[in-house]
């Protein structure tokens, strides 16, 4: 995807436009699969990329990926050469407003009220809500010219299928994540970057000055068990889609070549991570470490769940002495992103304080591609936005390759960055790092 021509034409955009979606309309016949369609009762994932056991269709292979890619990073460019650049500029500027009705669309549950069959008007929906009918009537036209809902016939109301994922309950907590938490922190950034300039530390970010705390988020959500609990379903929804899925934690490194051991999952969550590990690697046995009210919150939710026999919870705060010493993996996914090098190297030190000559750690974070490697669509989509997620709302990065070495280096000089994996349409890189081994 490098090196792409930085002005097309029209025609040619028009003509990748089609070319790719011919490849792609082939795969989906030949393979009986269902056509992409915005309809409410239209398939909600691109058929071999949602969440394995929910989409049971065969998983993407490359060319067919890769088609999607370009043909999404084609449409885009059509779409702006066609508006011109003065409008296509306008249009970049305006994104709050959006975010500013999926706020309010999911803040009243505008989405549970609408009905999956037919349609409602505003009125009644507004009713339903308790909220004022002309409000809610304007926010939901705005947010129809994104493709969430539709206007069926004057005054009413009906779901797209992009609308319809607000049922889904780890999507709804993802928006209620993005525009509830993340929102906020926005406006704050110039703000904040003059009040702190140049702030490594958790607790003084654009985020603690949206939401007026001087906690780090982690902490504030420890007295606010339903954000906390909101984080947690938009963990599990981005670990269950394609750029973030955990299952390249399981495919990029052999778990099973561990025989018998222990894998603990530092910062772990509710351990959807070590879930999806136990299925492939029997011999295995997890602890998963995380904030106590996570840590009891994850006990209850998981109780029944297959694999928990060999699935421990364990409360432990990552600043302080790791108590499980020597362990085989010690993991940590989505952890060293949130902080400065500053507290991620405190995090690694007390890993290296606990590990035997065998352990290793595992980190799964991204890895930042240099700019025009991968396609403008996926860049934009995983690597810069999350970006600008842990600079508005952690005082952290995502890391270079550089950076995570000179990471590894100021945590303990004894370590060393042995492989960086990748597998292909995954945005995060899976890490080993373990002991230098005496010469
Ligand atoms: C970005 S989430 C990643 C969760 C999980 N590893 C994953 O990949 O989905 C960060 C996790 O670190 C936990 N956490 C934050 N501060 C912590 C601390 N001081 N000690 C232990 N866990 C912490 C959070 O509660 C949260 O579960």
């Amino acid at each position: 995807m490098a090196h792409q021509d930085p002005n097309p034409t029209l025609l040619e955009l028009a003509q990748q436009v089609q070319a790719d979606c011919r490849i792609i309309i082939d795969h989906l016949a030949r393979n009986a699969l269902p056509s992409p369609s915005l309809a409410a009762d239209a398939y909600p994932f691109f058929p071999g990329t949602g969440p394995p056991g929910v989409d049971t269709f065969p998983r993407l292979n490359e060319d067919i990926r890769k088609a999607r890619t370009r043909l999404q990073v084609a449409a885009t460019t059509l779409a702006q050469l066609a508006a011109g650049p003065a409008d296509a500029a306008l249009t970049g500027t305006i994104g709050h407003f959006m975010s500013a009705c999926l706020q309010y669309i999911h803040h009243f549950r505008l989405a549970e009220h609408v009905p999956v069959d037919g349609d409602i008007s505003y009125k009644d929906l507004a009713a339903k809500a308790g909220v004022v009918s002309n409000q809610c009537a304007r926010v939901l036209k705005f947010a129809a010219t994104k493709g969430w809902f539709r206007q069926t016939r004057p005054g009413h109301v009906t779901h797209t299928a992009i609308s319809k994922m607000l049922l889904m309950p780890d999507f709804r907590d993802t928006i209620g994540y993005v525009t509830g938490e993340s929102f906020a922190g926005g406006p704050k950034m110039v703000e904040a970057v003059e009040k702190y300039p140049g702030s490594a530390e958790k607790n003084e970010t654009c985020w603690n000055l949206g939401h007026n705390t001087d906690l780090p988020m982690f902490e504030y959500f420890e007295h606010q068990p339903a954000r906390m609990q909101r984080f947690m379903g938009c963990m599990r929804y981005m670990a269950s889609g394609e750029s973030f899925s955990t299952k390249n934690v399981v495919d990029a490194f052999d778990w099973q070549g561990l025989g018998k051991g222990l894998v603990v999952d530092v910062g772990g969550g509710f351990g959807h991570c070590c879930s999806e590990i136990a299925t492939v690697a029997p011999h295995l046995d997890f602890i998963v470490q995380d904030l106590e009210k996570v840590v009891a919150q994850a006990q209850r939710e998981r109780a029944n769940d297959k694999d928990i026999d060999r699935i421990k919870f364990q409360a432990h705060n990552f600043f302080t002495a790791q108590p499980v010493k020597n362990a085989s993996v010690y993991l940590l996914r989505f952890i060293c992103h949130d902080y400065s090098d500053k507290y991620a190297a405190q995090i690694l030190g007390h890993l290296v304080a606990a590990m035997g000559p065998n352990s290793r750690i595992i980190i799964v974070d991204e890895v930042m591609p240099e700019v025009g490697v991968l396609s403008s669509v996926e860049e934009q989509r995983a690597s810069r936005m999350l970006d600008m997620e842990m600079m508005l709302s952690f005082n952290s990065l995502e890391r270079e390759e550089e950076g995570w070495q000179s990471l590894i280096e100021q945590a303990d000089e004894r370590l060393e960055l042995r492989s960086i994996r990748r597998i292909p349409g995954n945005v995060l890189a899976v890490m080993e790092v373990g002991l230098k081994q005496p010469n």
